[in-house]
């Protein structure tokens, strides 16, 4: 078996910040930071090898064990339940899950709340905990559109700077949970390679530590 640590970085900024700290933990890769195309990266004498992949499938390849670690938003974790183990919060990539909607909407109990999102399990659980009715319609992206068309009477979705919702005269209405990026594992791979992926968190609690001694 491969003994190197293989890593699925989301692709992005949010990757780059998360490489940066899985650098100063102890596993550069100088040649990723090179402009180019190529989504493979490996340093033999670090031993470790990252992947560029889409930040919502990050959970799909550490799942298989196609990726050892991988960083993970809150929100897919929640919303895939992988059967992975979430080993860190690294305090990235924070944004909020929030229901949202026009100004003037007002909720009327008596009909079945239509609901925009990506995210259609946590909405389905949100609304469940509050014995409401929805229709849940799910769409891919641009969910902001959903209640100006009056597709939805709300969306569920992530609010970040909240600079999306405001351009569009939307508010939001009720925040369901605070998301930030995770560091996951597969099950398998953590047994296997145990003391590359402990090494892993040590490195990155050290960096998290030095983070929060300068802030
Ligand atoms: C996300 C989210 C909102 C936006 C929120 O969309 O779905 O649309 O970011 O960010 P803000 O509060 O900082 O404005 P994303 O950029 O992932 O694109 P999408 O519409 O394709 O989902």
């Amino acid at each position: 078996m491969d003994d190197m640590l293989n890593v699925a970085l989301p692709k992005g900024r949010l990757g780059e910040k998360v490489y940066e700290m899985f650098a100063a933990a102890g596993f550069p890769c100088p040649e990723l930071l090179q402009p180019n195309r190529k989504l493979i990266f490996e340093n033999p004498e670090a031993n470790v090898r990252y992947y560029w992949v889409k930040p919502s499938d990050v959970a799909i390849y550490v799942e298989r064990g196609a990726a050892d670690v991988g960083v993970a938003g809150k929100d897919i974790i929640i919303e895939y339940a992988p059967e992975v183990y979430e080993l860190l919060d690294l305090g990235l990539g924070k944004c909020r899950m929030c229901v949202a909607a026009q100004k003037d909407f007002r909720e009327n109990p008596e009909r079945t709340l239509r609901v925009a999102t990506k995210f259609p399990h946590i909405a389905a659980g949100y609304y469940a905990g509050q014995s409401r009715d929805i229709d849940i319609i799910k769409l891919n992206g641009s969910i902001e559109v959903a209640p100006i068309l009056g597709l939805s009477d709300v969306i569920v979705d992530i609010v970040e700077t909240g600079t999306t919702l405001k351009e569009n005269n939307l508010e939001v209405f009720e925040t369901i949970m605070p998301i930030s990026a995770r560091l996951i594992a597969n099950k398998a791979g953590f047994r296997f390679k145990n003391e590359l992926i402990e090494k892993l968190c040590a490195g990155l609690a050290g960096v998290l530590g030095k983070e929060r001694a300068d802030a």
